[in-house]
């Protein structure tokens, strides 16, 4: 059975990728779980300079799901190259850096350094970032300012480039068609949504910075219905994330469209969660009769 999923001009070997934020580099993992079962490890964030995060309480339990503030806390990208990148190297799975700024240039710069190592199989942009050029709007939320970023770091890079697309925006479609425009050889979505809990005793928010970005269980429908649109509205690849803990759950993002997936707040609660969901998705191919997963594509309108 074809399980590769092309994006750009290189091939995953299975569609099944862990998400950014929630995988660390790698090693954390190693000794639990077989690691070359995984299509790809998404990387922490990486930014310019190195980030402590945002103080605690920065993570808080919801029904289904989970609300973070973590505030990008990485090592920056000197540290990840010198640090990082040799350990990842040797792991049996694409590994694709997760790339976050505050400003255009950031974006640029970082990129420009991850070039040189050679291991990266490619890159993913967090666009769900403040810009503070503008005025601490989130890059994501701007279709030009998604085009002109995109172009820009196409014209840095050969390797594969994903635009991962944040929720939180009035048509998410307009957003997608302006990373394809600019470039992109796949979106990602969704990040997290906004959302807030109240300690009702102390009246305060819980979370440090109030607002955080929920993920989880209670995010999938949310996931699955903008992948669907966004994959009717562009004619790159779309990798599909938010609440998968099943194969069944990763399988309604393959009819939705989702040519890849990823797994983030799951492997928190079952690190085995991403070879138990490639599993169930070759065994859901071989019952229904799929020869490749990009048949599974194809089959809803
Ligand atoms: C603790 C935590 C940290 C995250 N950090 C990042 C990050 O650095 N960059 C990024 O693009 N997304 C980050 N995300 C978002 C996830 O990659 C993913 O888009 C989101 O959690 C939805 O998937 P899930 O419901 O499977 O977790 C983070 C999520 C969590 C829970």
């Amino acid at each position: 059975m074809d399980l590769s999923v092309r994006i750009g001009n290189k091939l995953l070997p299975n569609p099944v990728g862990v998400a950014s934020g929630t995988f660390g580099y790698g090693s954390e993992y190693e000794d639990l779980i077989d690691i070359s079962r995984l299509g790809a490890i998404y990387t922490k964030a990486v930014t310019i300079k190195p980030r402590p995060g945002n103080d605690i309480p920065r993570i808080v339990e919801t029904p289904s799901g989970i609300i973070n503030s973590i505030g990008l806390a990485n090592v920056g990208v000197d540290k990840f190259i010198s640090e990082k990148v040799p350990h990842l190297a040797q792991l049996p799975c694409a590994i694709i850096a997760n790339v976050a700024g505050s400003t255009e240039d950031e974006y640029a710069e970082v990129t420009k350094k991850l070039e040189s190592s050679e291991s990266l199989w490619g890159y993913e942009i967090n666009i769900s970032c403040p810009n503070v050029k503008c005025g601490g709007m989130s890059f994501g939320t701007d279709p030009s300012q998604v085009e002109k970023l995109t172009s820009r770091l196409r014209a840095l890079t050969k390797r594969p480039l994903i635009i991962k697309l944040t929720p939180n925006v009035t048509d998410i479609t307009v957003i997608a068609k302006a990373a394809q425009n600019g470039g992109a050889d796949a979106v990602s979505c969704i990040n997290t949504l906004v959302g807030m809990v109240i300690d009702t005793k102390k009246k305060t928010p819980v979370l440090q910075m109030k607002t955080g970005g929920l993920s989880g269980p209670a995010i999938r429908p949310v996931g699955v219905a903008m992948t669907y649109r966004v994959k009717r509205a562009v004619s790159i690849p779309v990798i599909g994330m938010g609440g998968i803990m099943t194969a069944d759950d990763a399988i309604q993002y393959l009819l939705a469209g989702a040519s890849a997936v990823q797994i983030g707040t799951g492997t928190f609660i079952d690190p085995r969660i991403p070879s138990q969901v490639l599993d169930g998705i070759v065994e859901y191919c071989k019952r229904e009769g799929f020869e490749s997963v990009k048949a599974i594509n194809e089959v809803l309108q």
